[in-house]
């Protein structure tokens, strides 16, 4: 059942470009120029009526909620936030009848998430939820869902479902800004357009994934490293770092690059490993700088870029190239290395990949 893979991850990880096809699917006109939402009850009034979205989720699918976040201020331009389940619902959030509440689950059963979308509902919002399980409770209990087609994932390290989850809010981000008219018809035809265009580039870095098993290995004799990033490499980052504690159980902290000299910089001492994602072309220059700080101090930088951006390489003791794409749609590409290298280090280090320790797949108690 593991199609010839060694394990559930790598078999997952290698089934993400065929996960994006299924689920933007129909979801693309047949024009291939526009989104086409049928299971989203909301009428445009209703859409135009929305003042907030709050996005709510735990793990893995937070982090896609935060690349969510950019997704639809930037499409759409409505405000988010986007929270962890455990805290939303104990810190007295502001919720009304406008407020579009989005929760986002691989199970559609985690306890927290659900508690989340219940305290929505009472409040008088709208609820979307972004789940893998056709029938799950929060399939069940709210307003509207988009279906991620990842199909089943057994590892208990998302890596299919968070990249689906990343379609969804795309495809969902597109569609508010065709029903708001916040971007024109030709715009979002390009985007739509390199949407299609993702599975085969992740296809082509699936290619090259001994070149990440070489760095796992080296990462694999550390017990600390850094990832760093800016913008929505950041939000990547964050997700690079849990999939590499949960699995390989070697320490790491995600980083807004910026952020390193309010404190962090002092954990940085000679031979450490630190990984950054420079995919931002706006952010570029700023991300460069923030690497210069930690060669300064000894670090040893495994730099992922796009491909013609000759730059990085200059400045880092290792470079990956992922093919290049829109901004907005980078982190579909650019967490595959990071899935990639978790996955090599912890076989490197003779782990349980699929079944980490102190780990349970869908967490029903708060
Ligand atoms: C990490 C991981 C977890 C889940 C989290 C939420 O690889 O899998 O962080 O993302 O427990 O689970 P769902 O999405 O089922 O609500």
């Amino acid at each position: 059942e593991k199609a010839g893979f060694d394990h559930f991850m790598l078999k997952e990880i290698y089934e993400q470009p065929k996960a994006y096809r299924d689920t933007m699917g129909s979801r693309i006109d047949a024009t291939g120029k526009k989104v086409v939402l049928n299971e989203i009850g909301m009428t445009p009034e209703q859409i135009k009526a929305i003042r907030n979205v709050h996005i709510v989720a735990c793990g893995t699918a937070y982090h896609a909620g935060l690349v969510g976040k950019s997704v639809i201020e930037s499409l759409a331009r409505i405000p988010v936030e986007t929270d962890v389940a455990s805290e939303y619902r104990y810190r007295s959030p502001i919720i009304t009848p406008q407020t579009l509440v989005i929760v986002v689950s691989q199970s559609g059963e985690t306890a927290d998430t659900l508690a989340a979308l219940r305290e929505a509902k009472r409040n008088g919002a709208r609820v979307l939820a972004i789940t893998n399980v056709v029938g799950s409770s929060v399939a069940r209990e709210a307003d509207d869902v988009i279906v991620t087609w990842a199909g089943p994932e057994i590892a208990v390290a998302s890596t299919k479902a968070y990249t689906s989850q990343l379609i969804a809010f795309y495809l969902f981000g597109l569609y508010l800004a065709q029903t708001l008219g916040t971007k024109d018809e030709a715009y979002i035809a390009d985007v739509v357009s390199a949407l299609q265009e993702l599975p085969a580039k992740v296809e082509h870095i699936l290619a090259q994934s001994e070149t990440i098993k070489g760095v796992a290995e080296q990462v694999s004799t550390h017990n600390n490293l850094f990832f760093i990033g800016r913008g929505l490499d950041y939000h990547v980052v964050m997700e690079g770092s849990l999939k590499l504690k949960e699995i390989s159980y070697i320490h790491s902290e995600a980083y807004a690059a910026g952020e390193l000299k309010h404190g962090t910089l002092a954990l940085i001492e000679e031979g450490i490993p630190v990984i950054a994602l420079a995919t931002q072309g706006d952010l570029f220059e700023k991300t460069v700088s923030n690497i210069k700080e930690v060669k300064a101090r000894g670090a040893h930088v495994f730099g992922i870029h796009e491909e013609g951006e000759a730059e990085l390489a200059k400045v880092v003791d290792q470079v990956f190239a992922i093919p290049a794409t829109l901004p907005l749609l980078t982190p579909a590409l650019s967490v595959v290395p990071l899935q990639l290298l978790s996955y090599y280090a912890s076989l490197a280090r003779g782990n349980d990949v699929d079944k980490p320790r102190n780990l349970a797949k869908s967490v029903t108690v708060e």
